[in-house]
């Protein structure tokens, strides 16, 4: 076998990736990039292996969100608060319905670029590169605005690193306090759902006034008002990921310190293609997109290469079929990683096979299709003896109108008011947290299985 290098990958077949003009002007770029700051510690991706092996075991679940892809336009404070502030409010009605432990990751601070199923867009009769990603080229629909710029990096890398910076800074001091996130939800329940969901507040009111009365509460203990949040998103753009991987001083291993979690796409997952050369290397923990035409053999042989001591935590599978086809695909694939024996996290992604094309002409999904995916992937797990550990989810905090339906009832005629996605459609923050309360009933089933699991290893 070839020995793994930095630049191995560029040996190996690659798809998706942009086209500089200015190849110069690229190395130039990569080359500054190299001498960054490390937007991660090594110590914090193994922290979160750690934690993803639990949810292997079925001894916690995973929650993966955040916008398809991250923009220069769409940045500011406010959205990511709002961003984080969701998913914090899924985790507390999700780990009140599992009874256990709910690991955070954004998909933020880095989610870029992106994969395109075709090269190039067509409007009025013209032709242009499609939009790659904000790190890669604009969204404008004009020759200039399409050509990838190599300069993007850095702004890209500038806008990840003061992302991460505010996370860092509500995740510790104090934005996440369990008693004003139960608020947070209450307030939803109140005057979103006419009191619907009830009953799931009720319980982690009585469970923060039981804990008040035992002298337990979050001034006097930093658990209920701290939480641990990583980032992540997809390992497309190999120059960069490359630029960022560095070795980690403490244990000599390579990381990419770009996010604590990197994942290879649907579209670039190929046995012998550079993605996943690339991602063979570094040690972080690595999510594999699996769609309709992965095969199990070919799952199996992608395991070995990507996690070959089967370290749990390293993998997680993320299932992104359709609502309909769950049942036609998931099963072989668990029945195989079950043969194998196999440590890896389950995830869910009801989003990537819902995606249609609304008579409006908006790209959308509807609410009810992602909460049947999900619903189907808990059904087939749970058949299948199999713990599913996550939810990989396109959400944001904000009130867009890009997914129809949920408790706001939007239409296709209402998707224009406030479609900003750069990509695909996201839920905006009533939809996800509205998913977190509508899964919470298999959410409790799946726990019957974590405890055989944990029974059978003990
Ligand atoms: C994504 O998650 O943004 C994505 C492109 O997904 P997939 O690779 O599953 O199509
Ligand atoms: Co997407």
């Amino acid at each position: 076998m070839k020995k793994w290098t930095l630049n191995s990958w560029k040996k190996f077949p690659v798809k998706h990736l942009p086209e500089y003009r200015d190849q110069k002007e690229l190395d130039l770029v990569l080359s500054k990039v190299k001498k960054y700051p490390p937007l991660v510690f090594a110590g914090e991706s193994r922290s979160l292996k750690k934690a993803l092996a639990d949810v292997v075991r079925g001894k916690a679940f995973l929650l993966q969100g955040g916008d398809c892809a991250e923009s220069f336009a769409e940045f500011h404070p406010d959205n990511i608060r709002d961003t984080f502030k969701i998913i914090l409010q899924m985790s507390l009605v999700l780990t009140a319905s599992a009874s256990v432990p709910v690991v955070k990751v954004g998909r933020i601070a880095g989610q870029f670029s992106k994969p395109r199923s075709a090269p190039t867009e067509k409007k009025e009769g013209k032709e242009l590169p499609s939009y790659l990603g904000d790190n890669i080229n604009g969204m404008e629909f004009t020759e200039k605005s399409r050509q990838p710029d190599a300069k993007r990096l850095f702004r890209a890398y500038s806008q990840s690193a003061s992302t991460l910076n505010l996370l860092r800074a509500f995740s510790q001091g104090g934005f996440a306090d369990l008693r004003q996130v139960h608020l947070w939800n209450l307030g939803f329940i109140k005057d979103k759902t006419k009191g619907k969901y009830r009953e799931i507040e009720d319980k982690i009111s009585d469970a923060l006034a039981f804990m008040e009365a035992c002298g337990i509460n979050s001034d006097n203990n930093r658990r209920l008002r701290a939480v641990n949040f990583y980032t992540s998103h997809e390992a497309l753009h190999l120059p960069f990921e490359q630029a960022m991987t560095r070795v980690d001083s403490t244990t000599g291993e390579y990381h990419d310190t770009s996010a604590h979690f990197v994942w290879i796409g649907d579209r670039t997952r190929q046995l012998d293609g550079a993605h996943v050369e690339f991602c063979k290397g570094i040690k972080n923990p690595i999510g594999l997109k699996c769609g309709p035409t992965l095969k199990s053999d070919e799952l199996i042989k992608l395991c070995n290469i990507l996690n070959p001591n089967n370290e749990p935590g390293r993998m997680t599978l993320i299932s992104r079929f359709g609502a309909d086809n769950v049942e036609k695909y998931l099963p072989k694939l668990i029945k195989s990683v079950k043969k194998e024996g196999l440590n890896v996290v389950w995830s869910c992604d009801p989003m990537h096979g819902n995606t249609i094309k609304a008579a409006t002409g908006f790209k959308t999904r509807t609410f009810d299709s992602v909460v049947k995916e999900v619903k189907n992937f808990f059904a087939v797990s749970q058949s299948e003896g199999s713990y599913a550990g996550g939810l990989h989810i396109e959400m944001t905090g904000q009130d867009v109108t890009e997914c129809t339906g949920g408790a706001q009832k939007i239409s296709e005629k209402d998707l224009s008011n406030r479609y900003r996605t750069h990509c695909d459609p996201r839920l905006n923050a009533d939809q996800a947290l509205e998913l977190a309360f509508l899964i919470s009933e298999e959410i409790k089933k799946n726990s019957k299985i974590s405890n055989k699991i944990i029974q059978a290893a003990s």
